[in-house]
């Protein structure tokens, strides 16, 4: 049968998940997507590092961007993070080449996203970034493709699951910030700045993200207040838990009459409430459209399986050939998004 032949820049936590994945379910990943997915090239920073998989059939690049350049390749996956420097530079080159690529990076997606949708209609080129938001929850084929019928009018979740780890092992063992976070990164769910995770930027680019495909706009934090968990000190969880909540990272996107609303913030979720039985890495999200109702989705946000999951199912929709447009609309009637803040009720989510 037909093969795929596939590049993977970046060989950290998410990219010796894929190839595990790859490598190890060949089979049955050539039946779902009717084609073969070959790894045949990969880049990463240093070369002899050990990484638990065997490179030693791959073809190496030093520079992540010549990949894309590659006559063997035809599909890039790109897992090696940051909005700009290699990751765009190599989205760009992809695209333009008409080759389908594939991320994890929700800065890139945030950042750049009308641009590279922009690149890929142009060259009737695959982009795919499932990983992106909500590690292994499909929330990005649930909303482009499950909930296609509907009008959205909100989308909001715990989206992190660095912050939502932290907040659980705080509350549950009365830990320090610094100490839980330690274990955070030493697993595998922070970036490789750990500031966007508590900060809330890596939260607010999963939510510009979302907003983009829920309403149709091109993704962008501009105008989006953003607050993360970093003064959250053991005394307001305690406080919050006598009073019966508990604080969570929220990011949510309404549609209001100002136009759409956007926003990351710690928020007091009553005990009773769904959102507050997420615990550690888990992250959820919620949906409401208008003939579907409510719909939730739970399920790991971080570390490496669930991520490679969500990688590895975008590179069998391209052995598929699924395509449509990368925000559920063609990029020409993406709205333009409100750049101010757009004033919602701050006491609710
Ligand atoms: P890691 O830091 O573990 O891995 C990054 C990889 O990129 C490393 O292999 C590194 O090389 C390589 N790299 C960095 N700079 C360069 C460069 N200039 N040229 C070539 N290779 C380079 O990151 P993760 O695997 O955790 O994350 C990858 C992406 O996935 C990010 O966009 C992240 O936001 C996203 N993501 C991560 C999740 C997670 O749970 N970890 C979940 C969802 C998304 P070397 O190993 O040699 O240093
Ligand atoms: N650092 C991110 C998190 C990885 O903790 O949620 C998943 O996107």
């Amino acid at each position: 049968s037909k093969s795929i032949k596939i590049a993977i820049a970046g060989l950290g936590t998410v990219g010796a998940g894929v190839i595990k994945i790859l490598e190890g379910s060949k089979q049955v990943l050539g039946h779902r997507g009717g084609s073969v997915a070959e790894v045949v090239a990969v880049s990463a920073r240093d070369r002899s590092r050990d990484r638990g998989v065997d490179l030693s059939a791959y073809e190496w690049c030093d520079n992540p961007v010549d990949l894309a350049g590659l006559d063997t390749v035809d599909l890039v996956v790109e897992l090696i993070g940051g909005s700009d420097g290699p990751a765009l530079a190599l989205a760009r080159e992809t695209l333009k080449r008409g080759k389908a690529f594939v991320t994890a990076n929700k800065a890139l997606i945030a950042m750049h996203g009308r641009e590279l949708a922009e690149l890929a209609e142009a060259n009737d080129a695959h982009l795919r970034f499932e990983a992106a938001v909500a590690g292994g929850i499909p929330i990005v084929k649930a909303l482009r493709e499950g909930l296609a019928a509907n009008t959205i009018s909100g989308v909001y979740g715990i989206l992190n699951g660095t912050c939502n780890y932290i907040l659980t092992r705080m509350e549950r063992e009365g830990l320090g910030f610094d100490e839980v976070l330690q274990d955070a990164q030493r697993i595998g769910y922070a970036e490789a700045d750990p500031t966007f995770d508590i900060d809330g930027i890596d939260t607010a680019h999963k939510t510009a993200i979302l907003a983009a495909i829920a309403f149709g706009q091109a993704p962008t934090l501009d105008g989006m207040p953003i607050e993360g968990i970093r003064n959250i000190a053991p005394v307001d969880i305690d406080q919050a838990r006598d009073l019966g909540y508990r604080i969570k990272l929220l990011g949510v996107a309404n549609r209001t009459e100002n136009g759409i609303e956007t926003r990351v913030h710690p928020a007091m979720v009553p005990v009773s409430e769904p959102l507050a039985q997420v615990h550690e890495a888990t992250n959820a999200v919620v949906v409401q459209g208008d003939y579907v109702g409510q719909t939730v989705y739970v399920g790991a946000g971080a570390g490496e399986g669930p991520t490679a999951s969500a990688v590895v199912a975008d590179i069998v929709d391209v052995l598929r050939g699924s395509g449509g447009p990368v925000f559920g609309v063609p990029v020409a009637e993406l709205q333009t998004p409100v750049t101010e803040e757009v004033s919602g009720n701050p006491g609710t989510y």
